[in-house]
């Protein structure tokens, strides 16, 4: 089967911006885009510029932009692909600075991983019972699946408009040494972890699980890491007051009061509860603030639910 490939060339010592080039090519039984582009390159174009290496799905160098989502080159089947979207395009990941046609900087992809501490930070040396390392795959929870392919952060929301976000794989890799049991640094990592661009900056739209080629799942990840945090006491932020404050207060009420959350959160402050007192007027004129006195059917039953997963203290 002949197939057009419309990929997006950019040389940046003789183009002034990217443009799309057509490319046909001769596709044999279940051809993947990686090897048609290998096609091109050996018998067509040989200026054509990509990142490869296994061609499995392990080195995780391939990834591109195809039909626009982040894929993996030689994990995408020609034909499954132009069944779904009648067409191929090609182009390099979304997101990054182009250094030439699909090959992308990484280097702001590699600070961010140096800036979790990627390593295990031992006790002097001490030796890890062999008892801790049992199941320790499970304790994982998969996170150290990642082949730092750079779909997720390429995809990522919140660090298409901040950039300093630190990122859906490196948080995933944040996990991953936090949940292994020979780490000695857990609590150091988690706070380090609370300011501008950590973990509270996820917007949970969800990108990185859906474009991860290896199920790191990074937002479960993040989840985890925010569990653990206010768990290890920091409860401090706006964002783990939040969830602190909402649980208590459905906890309490057996549903959400949005009148009493934005006060709860900024107890004690009293600048901040002045500069919500419009918002409450403005709620109550609307019909958002639940009538105080009226209980919720099964209100002890909800109780009921929260007082069984309560940790023990
Ligand atoms: S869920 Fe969070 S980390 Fe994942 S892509 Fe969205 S904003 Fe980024
Ligand atoms: S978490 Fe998944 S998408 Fe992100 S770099 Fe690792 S393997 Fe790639
Ligand atoms: S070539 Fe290694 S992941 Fe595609």
């Amino acid at each position: 089967m002949r197939v057009k490939l419309t990929v997006q060339k950019f040389n940046p010592d003789i183009d002034l911006k990217p443009h799309p080039q057509d490319y046909f090519v001769e596709t044999s039984r279940g051809m993947t885009l990686l090897s048609a582009l290998l096609k091109i390159k050996a018998e067509t174009d040989g200026t054509l510029t990509f990142r490869a290496s296994c061609r499995a799905a392990i080195c995780g160098s391939c990834l591109m932009q195809v039909n626009g989502s982040q894929k993996l080159a030689c994990k995408v089947a020609i034909k499954e692909e132009l069944e779904h979207h009648g067409k191929i395009e090609v182009g390099p990941m979304a997101n990054m600075p182009v250094i030439k046609d699909m090959v992308v900087r990484m280097d702001p992809f590699w600070e961010k991983i140096r800036a979790v501490t990627p390593y295990l930070l031992e006790d002097g040396g001490k030796p890890v019972p062999t008892e801790a390392l049992k199941d320790i795959h499970k304790k994982l929870d998969n996170a150290d699946a990642c082949i730092m392919c750079m779909a997720c952060l390429s995809a990522c929301t919140s660090y298409e408009v901040s950039p300093g976000f630190l990122g859906p794989a490196a948080l995933a890799k944040a996990y991953r040494f936090q949940a292994d049991p020979r780490d000695q640094g857990h609590v150091d990592r988690l706070e380090k972890l609370q300011g501008p661009n950590g973990i509270w900056d996820c917007v949970r739209c969800n990108f990185c699980v859906q474009v991860c080629p290896k199920d790191v799942q990074p937002m479960e990840q993040i989840i985890r890491l925010r569990r653990r945090s206010i768990g290890a006491g920091f409860t401090d932020s706006v964002e783990a007051k939040h969830i602190t404050e909402f649980t208590k207060v459905v906890a309490a009420e057996g549903r959400l009061n949005e009148a009493l959350l934005p006060v709860l959160m900024t107890l004690g402050n009293i600048r901040k509860m002045i500069r919500i007192i419009p918002l409450g007027i403005k709620m109550f004129l609307h019909g958002k603030t639940p009538f105080p006195f009226k209980r919720v059917p099964g209100r002890q039953e909800i109780r009921a639910i929260f007082k069984k997963w309560e940790k023990p203290k």
